[in-house]
């Protein structure tokens, strides 16, 4: 399979993000019974392997999960040097392997215990993290959002400390309701019961449609994913600048790129 490159110096030097230094610090976990118990509330994600392996979701014991592994190396190292938390993981359109990547990174992260993750489905036009995952359970995250209504009910745990929140509905209304204010606050009431380190979330393609540039403000960062023969530089110049306008870049990964299998080059 072609695997990925990330191309680490083109994450840019943060910038004081709006969320990064308007939320508090996070102190100790000072009530680990309550976070525990919330996490422990959650329905437990059951998968398939076969699916999963059908899908391309790697486990731990797949050589080519070590791609992810040093995503979430990465990540984990911007979220101790900035204080980093939501990050959105974008691409210019569609197909490019973005929720597969979503996924995989998930997983990665869920390996190291010591730190809680959430990832959301918030390509709310082509939801895709409950197919891959082999869920056939429904959920309306967008109804949720536009209804304030809590979003754990939409949270599947994977282990103690690593859970995906699904959708299989697709909203007419997308842009509208990520750009809502009280988005923000259902994601700030996630952060105060659960605690998270990192929340992921996965978005519409931004050439498509305007879902993800509202978004984009609210999050610490964006992973920007291309797919190595398809994108044209010039696109990826114009959407690293688009996010770089609006968020700090994590970085941009290339997906499905053959030299990256053969080659540790890290030569953005
Ligand atoms: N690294 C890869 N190598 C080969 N195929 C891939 C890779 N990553 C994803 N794919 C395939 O590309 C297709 C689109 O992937 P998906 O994650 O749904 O893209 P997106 O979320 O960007 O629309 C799927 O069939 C997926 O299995
Ligand atoms: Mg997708």
């Amino acid at each position: 399979m072609e695997t990925l490159q990330l191309h680490q110096d083109r994450s840019r030097a943060p910038r004081p993000g709006p969320m990064a230094y308007r939320r508090p610090a996070k102190t100790a976990k000072s009530m680990p019974d309550l976070v525990g118990a919330a996490w422990a509330d959650l329905e437990e994600l059951t998968c398939d392997p076969t699916t999963l392996a059908a899908n391309r979701i790697l486990t731990a014991r797949d050589m080519r999960a070590r791609a992810f592994d040093h995503l979430r190396t990465r990540l984990v190292h911007l979220h101790h040097q900035h204080g980093w938390k939501r990050i959105a993981i974008v691409s210019p359109e569609g197909g490019v392997g973005r929720t597969t990547l979503l996924i995989n990174l998930a997983f990665a992260l869920s390996r190291q215990r010591e730190l809680r993750t959430i990832a959301y489905d918030f390509d709310l036009r082509r939801p895709g993290m409950a197919r891959l995952l082999g869920q056939s359970s429904a959920h309306d995250l967008g109804a949720s959002l536009g209804s304030d209504t809590p979003l754990e009910t939409h949270m599947l745990r994977q282990g103690m400390n690593m859970a995906f929140a699904l959708n299989t509905a697709r909203a007419d209304r997308s842009a509208e309701l990520l750009h809502r204010l009280k988005t923000e606050a259902l994601l700030t009431r996630i952060e105060e019961i659960f605690e998270p380190d990192l929340m992921l979330f996965d978005m519409p393609p931004m050439l498509v449609a305007d879902d993800a540039h509202g978004f984009l403000r609210t999050v610490d960062a964006a992973l920007i994913v291309m797919q190595a023969d398809r994108t044209p530089i010039h696109q990826i110049d114009l959407i690293e600048r688009q996010v770089a306008s609006l968020t700090n870049v994590a970085g941009i990964v290339l997906n499905r790129c053959a030299i990256a299998e053969h080659s540790d080059r890290r030569d953005g």
